[in-house]
């Protein structure tokens, strides 16, 4: 009777160790299967991906979320995550470069403002993953809104802008804009820079140069919000077309002009115009020693021109 007893015992505690054995991995299982199908990730073509969160970590970085970057339709944050990021300077140095195809090999492929690609494949590429756009400059994408909202409706638009024009209660002129938008193109992905997040890039700005953006009369460029969301969403990035801040003084540099795809203005007279106005300007020359010391800190190169970076 005893050893029955004892026999009993030791079977229930093995059911009871076996029970939770199995409800553990069953848990497990369940959690790995909605980290697969979770809704919001994108990858960087737009598509929601498989990825196995758990067994990633030690391979490369987890996902990311970025807080700081709002859907103006949805108001969920944006999810981005890329390996190898082609950052597309709009300079006259891209003319000619014959670098289109190289860059359509990047995982994303992160343009400004309102740069075409049409017609300039061969030197800048055809894809658009990201187009970090000023709030100067949603006017010029919404003079052909079915090129960029309903044609290229897989690219993300990350807009930045003062709060005066992005404000939410109706008088922010910028953000009304949008809000039309993405009610007549739904299927276009517009985020707005949260006023957070646009005052830590200006906080980023006065620990970097260790002046005051608004006391020192200037604005932060587009290439400026460009590199700080890529340095957060991009496990290595690729810059193309853009001049260091010693170019413009270097023995034989190239006069281009300022955008690749607009005839006139020259580059060198506009960051030197720039750099020395009072007031409004962009801060261009001392932006780029900026950048200099970030690629020192991240996988980040310079080409066409190089940089050489120690
Ligand atoms: C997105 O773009 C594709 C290809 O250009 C088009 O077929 C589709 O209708 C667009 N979707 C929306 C919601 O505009
Ligand atoms: C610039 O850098 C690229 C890639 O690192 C290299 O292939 C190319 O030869 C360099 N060009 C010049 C002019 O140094
Ligand atoms: C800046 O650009 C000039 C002209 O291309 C080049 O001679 C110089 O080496 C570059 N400096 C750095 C630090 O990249």
């Amino acid at each position: 009777m005893p050893v029955l007893f004892i026999w009993l015992n030791s079977l229930r505690k093995t059911v009871i160790l076996v029970g939770t054995v199995a409800a553990l991995l069953f848990l497990i299982v369940v959690r790995l299967k909605n980290q697969v199908s979770f809704p919001l990730i994108l990858n960087c073509f737009g598509q929601t991906s498989v990825k196995w969160m758990p067994f990633s970590y030690t391979q490369r970085r987890p996902l990311r979320t970025h807080y700081g970057y709002i859907n103006v339709r949805t108001e969920e944050p944006l999810h981005l995550d890329c390996d190898i990021c082609a950052i597309i300077s709009n300079s006259g140095q891209m003319a000619a470069q014959k670098v289109g195809y190289e860059i359509d090999q990047s995982s994303c492929i992160w343009r400004m403002n309102n740069a075409p690609t049409k017609g300039y494949e061969e030197d800048v590429g055809k894809r658009t993953t990201v187009r970090v756009v000023s709030h100067t400059s949603v006017p010029l994408l919404l003079k052909n809104p079915e090129y960029f909202f309903r044609e290229t409706n897989r690219t993300i638009y990350v807009i930045w802008g003062p709060f005066r024009n992005m404000r939410k209660d109706g008088n922010g002129i910028v953000y009304n804009m949008l809000k039309k938008t993405v009610d007549n193109y739904p299927g276009a992905k517009i985020y707005v820079t949260t006023e957070k997040r646009m005052s830590y890039c200006d906080e980023v700005f006065k620990k970097e140069t260790g002046k005051d953006r608004v006391q020192s009369g200037s604005y932060l460029s587009t290439g400026w919000f460009t590199l700080i969301l890529a340095m957060d969403a991009c496990y290595r990035i690729h810059v193309y077309g853009m001049i260091n801040d010693t170019y413009c003084k270097s023995e034989g540099f190239r006069k281009v002009p300022y955008h690749y795809y607009e005839p006139g203005r020259d580059e060198c007279d506009e960051y030197f115009l720039h750099e020395n106005a009072p007031y409004g300007g962009h801060r261009f020359i001392t932006e780029k020693k900026v950048f200099a010391e970030w690629a020192k800190k991240h996988t980040i190169i310079f080409t066409h021109p190089n940089w050489t970076l120690s």
